[in-house]
């Protein structure tokens, strides 16, 4: 079966850089990607390409070089899904903030709007595709919509999980660790619309990094990943509390062990916790399905990972307050990133969020700086919590977009995302215009320990012994 149209629902932060490789890739196929979002797709089709929504390393070239000569970006979602023989569905799949399941299960509402817009559009057989992350299952109430609510066409319906991680979007989606494909291995129809996605992959995925499932095994092992992950980083936050106490180093025990073959180097720095807009979304889902089964040991087991992480980013904000002789009511905090990890500008989830959250409580005044974060999406992200009214937050956090402003007159420094730039700063410049005595909360660990305490600096890192 050749594939002439692709149609992928869902043009954000998976939808948006997978189909631009995918055209990238083939330029003999056209890919279109719709959204609901006018604003989103005019941010695509913008004529400076540095303009595109989603800033990716690399992105803005490759998205020069296909679009408008096989890569489209509309809001015509009915022509689109009525032109392609396969529909990727890469759109968001939140947790739920109602009803049964609320706090834990995946809103499914528009993965099911979706598939009732293809099944009263599609005039012709298509082969639908699961990009986004779902509970396992998700297929068989999909193909259920189709098959009932559709024109009496033929649906073959795969699970394609994307393993892509935000900042590397454009590395890890050239070259993959592997490409998972799940379908009906049973049928001769289920095959072949495995082989057509795999062909489309096999332009530069190596055949042997192309892994077929069945599609139960392609849904849940794309939980259980994320879980895996999540689950590391949760494990080396939960010994940073012990080093602190002890004498031992974070990072040098992560080393340590990470030398073990078995255990590998990789996922394992400590941190003011992990945020992102899936790790907690996944594994409060993969909690959710495992309860449903009955399975409480099971789900009891995961959701620590989760406890691990809210305690993570709670024992770094209340040890700004300890460390400033218990108290921050007006006093300035200078935040140091925003964003959930560096190289990107997504705040979902962004332990940021969390810490700044609880110091405003305290009544501290907090100054944002962050590469590139918007001061509207910082409010934004602080509005959404509902801790307090818009007008509070606005009156007690100040966004500047000059990290040696935001510094002066600073009681303190948290440092909160990894961004590189932070490491180069004139540090000596930062600790003159700072009041005394000047304390930096290190929660990535990433600034040079020796060289600040030799300007004077008071510096807390996380795992690292007091
Ligand atoms: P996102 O919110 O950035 O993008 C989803 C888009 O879908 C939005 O622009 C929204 O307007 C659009 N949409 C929703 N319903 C629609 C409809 N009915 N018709 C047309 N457009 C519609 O989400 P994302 O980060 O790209 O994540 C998408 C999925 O991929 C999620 O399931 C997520 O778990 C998974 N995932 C995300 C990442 C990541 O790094 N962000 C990585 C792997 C997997
Ligand atoms: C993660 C997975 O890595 C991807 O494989 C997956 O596709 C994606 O989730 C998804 O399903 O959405 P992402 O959340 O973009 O990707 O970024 P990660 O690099 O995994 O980082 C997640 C969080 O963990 C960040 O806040 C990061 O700072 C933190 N982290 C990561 C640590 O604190 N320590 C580490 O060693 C690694």
């Amino acid at each position: 079966m050749k594939i002439k149209n692709i149609c992928c629902i869902g043009a954000g932060y998976v939808g948006g850089p997978t189909m631009a490789i995918i055209a990238q890739k083939n330029p003999d196929i056209n890919v279109t990607v719709v959204d609901i979002n006018e604003k989103r797709i005019a941010a695509w089709n913008d004529e400076n390409v540095e303009n595109i929504p989603i800033y990716e390393p690399g992105l803005s070239e490759v998205v020069k070089e296909a679009r408008g000569r096989n890569l489209f970006f509309s809001t015509e979602v009915d022509a689109a899904i009525e032109k392609a023989e396969m529909i990727f569905i890469s759109v968001n799949t939140p947790t739920k903030t109602y009803g049964m399941g609320k706090g834990m299960a995946a809103d499914l509402k528009w993965i099911e709007l979706c598939a009732r817009q293809i099944a009263r559009v599609a005039k012709d057989d298509k082969i639908v595709i699961e990009k986004s992350t779902l509970p396992v299952r998700t297929a068989a109430a999909l193909k259920d919509i189709l098959d009932n609510a559709g024109n009496g066409v033929k649906y073959q319906i795969l699970s394609n999980p994307e393993f892509l991680a935000e900042g590397t979007a454009v590395e890890d989606l050239q070259a993959p660790d592997r490409v998972l494909i799940g379908g009906d291995i049973d049928t001769e129809e289920g095959k072949a619309a495995m082989q057509a996605l795999v062909d489309i992959y096999a332009k530069w995925v190596p055949q042997e990094s192309i892994l077929t499932t069945n599609v139960w095994s392609s849904e849940l092992s794309k939980l259980t990943a994320n879980a895996f992950l999540a689950q590391r980083v949760s494990s080396i936050n939960a010994l940073s509390e012990l080093c602190e106490k002890t004498g031992a180093d974070v990072n040098e025990v992560a080393r340590a062990i990470g030398m073990d073959s078995r255990i590998g180097p990789k996922f394992l720095k400590s941190s003011v916790g992990f945020g992102g807009s899936c790790f907690q979304k996944d594994i409060l889902n993969l909690v959710y399905i495992a309860k449903s089964f009955g399975l409480d040991e099971v789900a009891d087991y995961w959701e620590q990972v989760i406890i691990m992480n809210d305690h993570q980013k709670k024992r770094f904000a209340e040890n700004i307050v300890k460390t400033l002789y218990n108290t921050v009511s007006g006093k300035k905090i200078a935040s140091l990133g925003w964003a959930f990890k560096k190289d990107t500008n997504d705040t979902r989830e962004s332990a940021a969020i969390y810490v700044a959250d609880y110091l405003i409580s305290e009544q501290a005044e907090i100054v944002v700086y962050d590469p590139k974060v918007t001061e509207e999406q910082i409010y934004a992200d602080l509005d959404y919590l509902g801790t307090r009214s818009e007008e509070e937050n606005r009156k007690l956090v100040t966004v500047i977009k000059d990290p040696y402003k935001v510094c002066k007159d600073s009681h303190a420094i948290a440092v909160l995302t990894e961004w590189d730039e932070f490491k180069s700063y004139d540090w000596q410049k930062i600790y003159d215009c700072m009041l005394k005595p000047a304390f930096v909360f290190d929660g990535r660990d990433i600034l040079d320990a020796q060289k600040l305490s030799e300007i004077g600096f008071n510096l807390n890192s996380i795992g690292k012994p007091k």
